[in-house]
């Protein structure tokens, strides 16, 4: 098997800016189709045309682990500030403290990182070597039929299924760690206002209206136990095989 994934940017006054990405892990056979998909996904992003378009086809070599897709369920609220309340109901039954929960909405709201944060879940503290790139989960890939399963149960609550699809898979492989109490998610899309909490425990939970609609406020935080390896946490998040089943 194989991992392909793609990355594009554009060049403004001489600073990277990232606009898109995708992934996937497929077999030979498959990989021209998904180069194909992914370049026209990255020419044809809303944000603009990117100047540079990365592709990285690996072969890999360690073994793939499976995972359970977490239950998905949408939460509706009418404004971020239900959406908060909803959010700090249910993570906080599930052992993450207001602290580290405050500290999360903080880094969401305040720094645009290229990655997630990790938050002690109990003392808020920071625990991402690099506090600017944050961790990023990769080497990721949904089964084929769950794809199926999920896209029917979305198709009428969302018309960007495959941000969906992406973000429940990096979500599940996220919760699949015992180290990890909690996940939220807000995209940093102006219009996409509908963000995540996920856990073994909650499943993954749609949260509509996190933020307000223009808003280019986004980022993602993972709450885990401690003491940890935070080494082999992140190991297993950036570069470990998972299809999500
Ligand atoms: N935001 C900003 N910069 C990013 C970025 C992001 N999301 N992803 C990559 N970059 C840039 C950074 O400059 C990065 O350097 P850094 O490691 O110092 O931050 C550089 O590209 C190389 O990143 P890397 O992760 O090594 O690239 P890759 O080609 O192996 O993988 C992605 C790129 C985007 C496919 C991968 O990181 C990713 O995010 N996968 C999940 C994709 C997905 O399904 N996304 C939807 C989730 S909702
Ligand atoms: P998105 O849902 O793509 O808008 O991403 C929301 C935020 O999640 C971004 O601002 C990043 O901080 C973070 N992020 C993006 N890609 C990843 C990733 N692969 N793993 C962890 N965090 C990510």
């Amino acid at each position: 098997m194989w991992s392909l994934r793609m990355r594009s940017s554009i060049n403004e006054n001489g600073i990277e800016r990232h606009i898109s990405g995708a992934e996937g892990i497929y077999n030979l056979n498959e990989l021209e189709i998904f180069l194909k998909k992914f370049l026209k996904r990255a020419i044809e992003h809303p944000i603009g045309m990117p100047d540079k378009i990365v592709f990285t086809v690996e072969k890999i070599k360690e073994p793939i682990q499976n995972v359970k897709v977490l239950p998905l369920k949408t939460i509706f609220c009418n404004s971020p500030e239900e959406a908060y309340e909803v959010i700090k109901e249910n993570i906080l039954k599930i052992g993450v403290s207001e602290k580290a929960l405050y500290k999360a909405w903080e880094v969401i709201r305040n720094y645009k990182m290229r990655g997630a944060t990790i938050i002690d879940s109990l003392s808020g503290d920071r625990l991402e070597p690099d506090k600017e790139r944050g961790v990023r989960v990769s080497r990721i890939q949904m089964d084929k039929n769950r794809k199926i399963q999920i896209l029917r149960k979305i198709k009428n609550l969302t018309n960007q299924p495959q941000r969906v699809i992406e973000a429940l898979t990096l979500a599940s492989k996220v919760a699949s760690l015992d180290d990890v109490v909690a996940e939220i998610c807000v995209s940093d899309n102006p219009d996409y206002t509908t963000g995540y909490i996920a856990s073994r425990k909650l499943g993954y939970l749609r949260i509509t209206n996190i933020k307000k609609e223009g808003e280019s406020i986004g980022g993602r935080a993972f709450f885990v136990k401690t003491p940890l390896n935070i080494e082999k946490l992140i190991y297993f998040l950036e570069k470990t095989p998972v299809i999500v089943i």
